[in-house]
């Protein structure tokens, strides 16, 4: 079964370094940059959610896989996973979600948004990379393994303010999904850095316990990026996970 990566906002398909070689030896593994990231080319204005999933679909069409795909998204990736479900639910075998929510923004987060977005567009991603990096990883991961948290500031440093925007601006206005987590009857798997500051592992929890199919992992003194922080625990999970459904 082939199983397809989707990373979080503003990075790349990089953040899956660890993931890539040990899930290559279960099953073919796609990880793409996404439209505006990476090596991919800039996107404008705004950009929703749906629009990412439905380029994963047509990024599987490309490849020519019509079989039904373990996806597995983190954060953004995980916004547009639930997209996915709802868009492409012949094409979903089960669901891996890393360190991301299921409900929408609120009022003053959209306003935030906004208001990054607009400044992003002036001065540059600058303003972005400063806020988000120290929130990205744990506290031990953070202080001591600076080259790889320095690896993760130049691709963010390298992602185009307008991709920067759009994503920010398809983000404020995603959907909830919520209420709507007991409608998803696929196998699934939630995964989550013990001290995530931008997705709770608590809310995540609640999450797993709201999809019928879902079983829940958290991954010790790990943050939001747990698959680059932790990939040994992250990966276990994964396998078994893999293994598990392809049976
Ligand atoms: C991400 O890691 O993809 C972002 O933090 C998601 C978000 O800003 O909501």
């Amino acid at each position: 079964m082939p199983v397809i990566l989707v990373h979080g906002f503003p990075l790349d398909h990089s953040m899956w370094q660890h993931q890539i070689g040990p899930l290559a030896e279960h099953a073919r593994v796609i990880a793409p940059d996404l439209p505006g990231f990476g090596a991919s080319d800039p996107i404008e204005d705004i950009y929703p959610m749906s629009r990412f999933a439905d380029d994963v679909a047509g990024l599987l069409d490309e490849l020519q896989i019509d079989q039904p795909v373990l996806f597995c998204g983190l954060s953004m990736g995980g916004y547009i996973g639930w997209e996915f479900w709802q868009r492409h639910p012949q094409r979903l075998r089960g669901l891996i979600v890393c360190d991301s929510r299921a409900v929408a923004d609120d009022a003053v987060v959209r306003k935030g948004r906004e208001v990054a977005a607009s400044r992003v567009l002036e001065e540059g991603v600058q303003v972005v990379v400063d806020s988000m990096l120290p929130k990205l990883f744990g506290k031990e991961f953070f202080e001591h393994h600076r080259q790889q948290v320095d690896r993760v500031r130049q691709v963010m440093e390298q992602t185009p303010p307008h991709t920067i925007a759009a994503a920010l601006r398809g983000m404020s206005q995603r959907a909830d999904f919520s209420s709507r987590l007991g409608e998803i009857t696929h196998p699934a798997l939630v995964i989550c850095g013990e001290e995530d500051a931008i997705s709770a592992a608590e809310e995540m929890r609640q999450i797993a316990s709201a999809i019928p199919a879902a079983r829940y992992v958290e991954i010790p003194a790990a943050g939001h990026m747990a698959p680059l922080e932790r990939p040994q625990a992250v990966n276990t999970a994964m396998v078994e996970f893999l293994n598990q459904i392809s049976g």
